[in-house]
């Protein structure tokens, strides 16, 4: 059994200007010991996923489909499952966490805190393990003595990560755990948190707009784009050959290690993402797409296999049999005229 599995996944804020659809039917799989990459930029709705596994979004926001931590289904639990299930079940390390510690406790007393409250140690027991939690995320056992204050950004940020294992969840969703830090603290986090996954044999997710983070983390990479997954697979393929323009374009956005040109030159994409209530017809991404073609506004992509175990939503990865069935008023050649994808 899949540790979570995500099927049909909808999340709606209700705003002053009307209904935000975020998040729209997401599916998603993650087992014991693997890591999940999710990537996207800025408002595609990451956070708001993240937020939506542990039922976490703010009081307005409607979801539907459903969650299954270890096949519960975290959508329908009872108040007092789902209390227990944060933390010891699953954590979350937020988007900028570090700032979310509390200035006047003593961060092992705050790293202590979940143990005792969820029943897991005594006050005691509880103290002592936040100090082995400390050295086990590269933190003396000492700074359990001190205030958030007295640590640095990076430090903070592996206090927020030793937070999230003090109850040994089976899984953690790290949400931009290193975006607000330097590229060595970056780096050292980074390897961290591949090691506790494999020491300890957690499933994580890990939510960032850097794809090249991405890709060296995590096994599996999925490429959001407005509320929906357009693209997932095994990281390094995705990152190196997407399938979807969406996460060609994300990639290009990246300068390649050794390759000076792309360093002076790294191709970003033109034009801003959707505005989430007034999506266009068709693919979302077709307004910015440097290959769409007019079937483009017509059939909405769903995620079709592209590649061994791969899977990618733009109809240039279906044969022209199949997009001529889904096109409305399907004229014979019509899939000729969307064209194939150009070779990489
Ligand atoms: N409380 C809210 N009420 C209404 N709309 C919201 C709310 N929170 C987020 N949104 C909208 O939902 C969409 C997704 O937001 P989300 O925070 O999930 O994006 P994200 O992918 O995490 O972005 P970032 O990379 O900037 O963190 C955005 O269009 C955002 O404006
Ligand atoms: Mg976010």
């Amino acid at each position: 059994m899949s540790l979570l599995e995500v099927r049909g996944l909808t999340v709606t804020y209700q705003a002053a200007h009307g209904a935000v659809p975020a998040v729209r039917g997401v599916d998603l799989r993650l087992g014991p010991g693997q890591t999940l990459g999710l990537a996207g930029e800025s408002g595609c709705g990451k956070s708001t996923m993240a937020l939506a596994l542990l039922r976490l979004l703010p009081r307005g926001a409607s979801l539907s489909g459903e969650i299954l931590l270890d096949g519960e289904d975290v959508l329908t639990m009872r108040w007092g499952r789902l209390r227990a299930v944060r933390w010891a079940g699953a954590s979350i390390v937020f988007q900028g966490a570090m700032h979310s510690l509390n200035a006047l406790h003593r961060i092992g007393a705050q790293i202590a805190e979940p143990i005792v409250l969820h029943g897991l140690g005594s006050p005691r027991e509880a103290a002592l393990r936040a100090r082995t939690l400390l050295e086990q995320v590269g933190l003396p056992a000492a700074r359990a003595d001190a205030f958030p204050h007295e640590l640095s950004g990076g430090q903070r940020q592996r206090v927020m990560i030793a937070m999230a294992l003090a109850c040994e969840p089976q899984l953690i969703v790290a949400d931009e755990p290193t975006t607000a830090l330097d590229v060595m603290i970056q780096a050292q986090i980074l390897r961290l948190l591949k090691q506790l996954v494999a020491e300890h044999g957690i499933g994580m997710m890990m939510i960032s707009h850097d794809l090249a983070v991405l890709a060296d983390t995590c096994d599996r990479l999925a490429v959001m784009y407005a509320g929906r997954i357009v693209e997932d697979g095994p990281a390094e393929e995705v990152f190196r050959s997407a399938r979807h323009p969406y996460g060609r374009a994300l990639a290009a956005a990246f300068p390649t290690i050794g390759d000076a040109s792309s360093r002076r030159n790294p191709r970003g994409l033109a034009g801003d993402p959707p505005d989430p209530a007034d999506l266009p017809s068709g693919c979302s991404f077709r307004p910015r797409c440097p290959v769409s073609v007019d079937a483009c506004a017509r059939v909405d992509p769903a995620l079709w296999p592209a590649g061994p175990d791969r899977t990618a939503a733009c109809i240039k990865v279906l044969d022209p049999a199949e997009l001529d069935a889904l096109l409305p008023e399907s004229a014979p050649g019509a899939a000729a005229a969307a064209g194939r994808p150009a070779p990489e």
